[in-house]
């Protein structure tokens, strides 16, 4: 597949103050000489920021890191993670159309995406809440059929499922991630049969999934206030950005 930047392009870039520390944190963990490893986390923090990645994005990044422009723009066009076109403004959903997904229904799913968002793929929806790609595994192979949903993974879908999915998206609910037919994390469909001492007493739901209900994740953007910045090298002063 060709991966070109998009037409439409804004004007400018430029991180929140917020992510901009983030970034500028990011960079100070290379030894001098090697910022250019940063490039990753930081192409990933600037799409977060806008939900896809501008060529202003790309260009902000490489003079960030001292790269010549080309050099960001092979790293952004070789990851099919970075979005080079506009994504839904609610959420990007992504079906995993690999062996075990396509065997447990993928292609049911991807026709949901195609009903109800566009008949194209990184085509956004007519009220632009929505857009959809098919990728590879994503390792949620023994709850397959799934789909990264913003950053998050459902699981267990089934047509139905991904379409009340979609409508509570539209309605401003942020639904559980995680498995969506009832599972606790990855056991047996007919449930556990070892480790059996660990289910009383756990989270109501599996950790990941917990993660993202206890910060209020899943499609909201990354404004770099979630979390401290981890550069305690920094001081103090850098972590005046990001609350605690
Ligand atoms: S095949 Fe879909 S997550 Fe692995």
């Amino acid at each position: 597949m060709l991966r070109r930047l998009h037409k439409d392009q804004p004007e400018s870039f430029a991180f929140t103050p917020a992510n901009l520390a983030w970034a500028e944190g990011q960079i100070t963990k290379y030894p001098a000489g090697r910022q250019a490893s940063a490039i990753i986390p930081l192409l990933w923090r600037a799409q977060e920021q806008e939900g896809w990645l501008t060529r202003p994005a790309i260009e902000h990044v490489a003079s960030m890191l001292g790269l010549a422009y080309i050099r960001a723009l092979e790293v952004a066009t070789f990851y099919f993670m970075f979005q080079l076109q506009p994504v839904g403004k609610i959420a990007h959903v992504q079906i995993c159309g690999t062996t075990t997904c396509m065997i447990c229904g993928a292609e049911e799913l991807i026709a949901v995406c195609k009903e109800l968002i566009a008949p194209a793929a990184h085509s956004l929806s007519k009220d632009g809440n929505f857009s959809w790609e098919e990728v590879e595994c994503m390792g949620a192979c023994a709850n397959a059929p799934m789909a990264q949903i913003g950053k998050d993974y459902y699981e267990d879908l089934t047509p139905e499922k991904l379409r009340d999915l979609i409508a509570r998206f539209t309605a401003g609910e942020v639904p559980v991630a995680g498995p969506q037919n009832g599972r606790y994390a990855a056991e047996p469909a007919s449930g556990l049969t070892s480790l059996t001492q660990y289910a009383s007493g756990r989270a109501a739901h599996n950790a990941s999934a917990q993660r993202a209900v206890d910060i209020g994740d899943t499609v909201k953007l990354i404004e770099g206030t979630e979390v401290p910045l981890t550069t305690p090298w920094l001081g103090s002063a850098a972590k005046t950005t990001a609350k605690a």
